[in-house]
């Protein structure tokens, strides 16, 4: 075994997002497009001789060759060890925990989350740093600029390692330790939950379904809620990962999860439902016949925290992304704890984190978690659930109206515009900041705008300061229009319509969201111009 040197060139578009990089398969598989990138992040890292690495991915297409490469270039690069998911798996949180719980450098997560998986589909790679969440952007920048010169790149030539078998074998001088990826992080959960109570909920007839998606959770909740927990077989379905997650869209909401969908809206439906995404970060719950909002699974998380024993000794703080409806603010208010209002993205969450000032956090696009990980985490919150059920022994719907009654109601819900035209996208959000002073204390019906701003954050532990991540129009009644650019879109613009009402008066509680919201959703159409200036006469999607 021996260690090559390689000539390479670089490639002009591996930049990392705020998710890592991510590309077509194809892309990914170019001659050493991989490469030059897993050794940006070891030129960026510098980790010290004979560090700990942890590798694992979402299981989707290429995930297998992708951790090979990585583990010659880890043994040709310095590293002491690798931990490996068995498989190659390991869910974004369970690799969070990993991380934490053995203080190793980082990790190498590959995953394109959500996204669709499969030989033309997506694939994706970002590092983790020791704390275990995304790297920040000082160190994605550096791993930008190192591919843009890189002219080598190490490699050991050696044969694959097996992943299937627990245990530790090497790799020229370097340790692979390929671990159940399951292990650590259910241990985790038991240390978090009331495995008992939610034994005992299960034991005493009460149905769930957990739709895995085809996705990289299928072990997990497999091994955790029907193995550990007694939920009855089947009870986890779509649990068997697949490379292209069985030609489905991985993604947890009404519109790609139909199948669990038409399972908790039909005749037979069972009392919980849940789904997670591509890599297990995102969650949606489901009761029967009902549908919890992110946002408001947030503020009752953070509201019945005391009922969960990781969480009893009270929460530091809450966070939820600007967009993420006020519900949880409500919340905080009550237990008199602080509520930090942060850009879209996981990493503004992870500062307050390590800084202590936060327990709980989560956006309203499915993503919820606390400082147990420093990712979102999709089965965490799917279990937060079940403690609650198991200790409340309501039905998910009545825990919802109760929380309404005494806090308001938050009605929600956000319009997708995609695909715009870029300039047509940019006219209206910038339209919308020219009117700012016109609009101020006008009234349309029963709404008066209060203030218009738009969206800019310092964050209080490092001093970064985040500019235009969305322009806010904020009504007297605490009812809310943000317009924002999607930073994650791949085709043309991505504008998003986030649409909030708040209502005191428990009467109104039963109104159906769209029908609650129809006057905003006028004002926001007319003030933006929004119809005119993208022909699109309605939304691409509607969550
Ligand atoms: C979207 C979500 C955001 C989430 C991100 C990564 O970003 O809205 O909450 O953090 O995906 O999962 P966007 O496309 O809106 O920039
Ligand atoms: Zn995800």
């Amino acid at each position: 075994m021996s260690v090559h040197t390689v000539v390479t060139q670089p490639f002009p578009d591996q930049k990392p997002g705020t998710s890592g990089l991510r590309k077509k398969v194809p892309v990914f598989q170019q001659p050493h497009y991989l490469e030059n990138f897993v050794q940006s992040i070891f030129d960026s890292i510098a980790a010290p001789q004979g560090a700990t690495l942890v590798v694992g991915g979402d299981g989707r297409y290429y995930n297998r060759e992708a951790i090979q490469i990585i583990l010659k270039m880890a043994a040709a690069n310095g590293f002491g060890a690798v931990l490996v998911g068995r498989g190659g798996i390991l869910s974004t949180p369970a690799a969070s925990c990993v991380i934490r719980k053995y203080k190793t450098l980082g990790g190498i997560i590959l995953s394109a989350s959500h996204n669709p998986g499969g030989a033309k589909e997506d694939f994706g790679i970002k590092f983790n740093s020791g704390n275990g969440g995304p790297a920040t952007e000082t160190v994605t920048d550096a791993i930008f600029s190192k591919s843009k010169s890189i002219t080598t790149y190490r490699i050991l030539d050696a044969a694959d390692v097996s992943l299937d078998e627990l245990g530790e074998t090497t790799l020229g001088n370097m340790k692979v330790k390929v671990i159940d990826p399951v292990d650590d992080y259910a241990e985790l959960m038991e240390s978090l939950f009331d495995f008992d109570a939610i034994r005992s909920l299960l034991k005493s007839g009460f149905r769930i379904k957990f739709d895995a998606m085809h996705a990289v959770n299928g072990p997990y909740a497999k091994e955790i809620i029907e193995k550990r927990l007694g939920a009855t077989n089947g009870s986890v379905m779509n649990g068997v990962p697949l490379e292209d997650f069985g030609g489905g869209h991985p993604d947890p909401n009404l519109t790609y999860a139909h199948d669990l969908v038409e399972i908790m809206y039909g005749d037979d439906a069972p009392d919980f439902g849940a789904a997670s995404d591509g890599d297990g970060d995102r969650n949606m719950i489901l009761g029967k016949h009902f549908f919890v909002t992110p946002s408001d699974s947030l503020a009752l998380l953070a509201a019945n925290a005391a009922l969960v024993p990781g969480y009893r000794q009270g929460l530091a703080g809450i966070a939820r992304s600007m967009p993420t409806s006020a519900a949880a603010d409500r919340v905080a208010k009550a237990l008199n704890i602080p509520c930090y209002e942060t850009p879209t993205g996981w990493k503004f969450f992870g500062n307050l984190m390590d800084a202590g000032k936060v327990t709980l956090c989560g956006e309203e696009s499915f993503g919820t978690g606390s400082d147990h990980v420093r990712e979102k985490d999709g089965l965490w919150a799917v279990l937060f659930w079940l403690n609650i059920l198991a200790a409340r022994k309501q039905s998910v719907e009545s825990i919802v109206r109760e929380h309404w009654a005494k806090f308001g109601r938050n009605f929600y819900s956000r319009y997708d515009y995609e695909g715009l035209p870029t300039e047509a996208a940019n006219g209206v959000m910038q339209l919308l900041r020219d009117s700012f002073a016109g609009l101020t204390g006008k009234t349309f019906g029963k709404y008066t705008i209060q203030t218009c701003d738009d969206f800019s954050y310092t964050d209080t532990v490092d001093g970064s300061v985040s500019k235009n991540q969305g322009v806010r129009i904020l009504f007297s009644d605490g009812s809310r229009i943000i317009y924002r650019l999607s930073g994650t879109g791949t085709e043309g613009a991505t504008l998003r319509v986030y649409l909030e009402a708040y209502e005191a008066d428990a009467a109104q509680h039963h109104l159906d969201a769209q029908e609650a919201l129809q006057e905003l959703i006028g004002i926001a159409l007319n003030i933006s111009e929004l119809v005119k200036r993208t022909g699109r006469e309605r939304p691409t999607v509607i969550t």
